[in-house]
């Protein structure tokens, strides 16, 4: 199958050029002005832009066990939609992924059920560091040092000097300090204010359970990838971690502060809880100076009655994969940051990150994995129209202009306006953690 993609702005990683797009054995063959030879289907893309597939190196798709909140069918299906095609996901499912055999089936469902390409991280445990030493076909490491939803939670120094001493997979980490969230929720004992989840998940848990994996890593010589910034302080943290850390902010974080929970209530009860305004506006400077180098969802549903239950038996996540470029453009279109930074940041990094093969950009050679935006569509987020299986977003009601319409995974068209298209399936990401990571391959 041959398909030329022609008239669209493609965003490449040397800027924005108005260039044809030709699509040839699942990848990119060849990318000009003007290219001249027999196809099997022309896409006439004037007026849009075409992107790299979106790389979201952070979501929770809780298959197995947990499938009454969220499968991987409807899961990649959201992602078709929402211009992801490929997702990396968290261990925390259950059972958790801490065993070899455990990623690997999970890598067999998703390769029956994925409309997009997949990766599954191992988790850790203070107990399983024979198996994160010879961990295979993963992106890295996956460290609870505070607890969140599921069991997985390694906050003990000695374990976790041995798995940075030790392991040589990418570390990435949830830092949030396990004894200053227990010691203020035993302060919040009582309460039953949402809003008190951010000061139980306080900035002094964020930022102490970051400095320390920073030690560490910074002792060890071991690459680390922070997840979900959410402090002003820990981007300053940031400042001096060139060469060796990088790190991920998420949509919930980037879009959201403590004042909306007196309007979303628990929909915005996430794990690190949303801080104030002024770390908000410190994530985004962040986010347009390269401190922080990747924009993830954390994609965690959890079904509309699990929300609805009074705070603190209500869970902490909120979903957010179907619509996570649809934001960011938005973003764009309000001026904030250009579209190139929504690719370096979305495809570009997190592929760069986790070595991910052929991924994140557009150039000659790599996968088409890729997605058409009208970036002049207007339409609102609406509960009734998401895919995923939970069934509600956050940003119910909101209208965003710029939208994916179109997306191919490995040269397929897997979603065109609405509608899926579902005889092929996405396929395993390819790490090739010799590359050495994010620094090590340039800018
Ligand atoms: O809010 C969150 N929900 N944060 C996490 O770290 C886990 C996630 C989940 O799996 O529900």
């Amino acid at each position: 199958m041959k398909t030329l993609i022609k008239n669209a702005q493609v965003v490449l990683p040397t800027g924005i050029e108005s260039v044809s797009i030709l699509v040839e054995k699942g990848r990119i063959a060849a990318i000009a002005p003007a290219i001249q030879t027999a196809v099997d289907e022309v896409v006439d893309a004037t007026g849009l832009h075409l992107l790299p597939g979106v790389v979201d190196d952070q979501v929770h798709f809780r298959e197995p066990g947990l499938t009454h909140k969220e499968d991987l069918t409807a899961a990649s299906r959201a992602c078709a939609k929402g211009g992801v095609t490929t997702f990396l996901e968290m261990p925390n499912t259950v059972p958790a992924a801490k065993t070899q055999a455990l990623v690997d089936e999970k890598l067999a469902l998703a390769a029956k059920k994925s409309l997009v390409n997949y990766g599954f991280y191992i988790g850790a445990t203070p107990e399983n560091l024979a198996d994160l030493k010879t961990a295979k076909n993963v992106p890295g490491i996956k460290i609870f040092i505070g607890s969140s939803t599921g069991d997985l939670l390694v906050d003990g120094q000695d374990a976790l000097e041995r798995i940075f001493a030790e392991t040589t997979l990418p570390i990435t980490a949830h830092c949030e300090d396990e004894s200053t969230v227990r010691a203020n929720a035993e302060r919040f004992a009582d309460t039953a204010d949402v809003a008190d989840h951010s000061r139980i998940r306080d900035h002094e848990a964020a930022i102490i359970a970051t400095r320390r994996t920073f030690d560490l890593a910074k002792r060890h010589r071991h690459r680390f990838h922070l997840l979900h910034v959410t402090t002003g302080a820990e981007t300053e943290l940031l400042d001096d971690h060139q060469g060796l850390i990088t790190a991920e902010v998420c949509l919930p974080h980037l879009m959201f502060s403590v004042d909306d929970y007196a309007r979303l209530g628990t929909l915005i009860q996430v794990n690190p809880s949303v801080k104030t305004k002024q770390d908000r506006q410190q994530l985004w400077q962040s986010l347009l100076s390269n401190q922080v180098q990747v924009v993830a969802t954390d994609h965690a549903p959890h079904t509309r009655e699990e929300k609805q239950q009074n705070y603190p038996q209500s869970p902490s996540g909120m979903p957010s994969i179907e619509n996570s470029l649809a934001l960011m453009l938005n973003e764009v279109h309000q001026g904030r940051l250009t579209l190139s930074r929504v690719v370096e940041t979305m495809c570009d990094a997190p592929a760069r990150v986790w070595d991910i093969v052929r991924k994140g950009r557009i150039a000659e050679g790599y996968d088409a994995d890729l997605v058409l935006v009208d970036l002049e569509l207007t339409r609102r987020v609406l509960d009734e129209e998401q895919v995923a299986k939970c069934g509600w977003s956050a940003w119910h009601g909101c209208e965003l202009t710029g939208w994916p319409v179109r997306t191919w995974v490995l040269g397929h068209e897997v979603y065109r306006e609405g509608q899926f298209k579902t005889d092929r399936l996405g396929q395993a990401a390819v790490f090739d953690h010799k590359r050495g990571g994010y620094w090590a391959t340039g800018d």
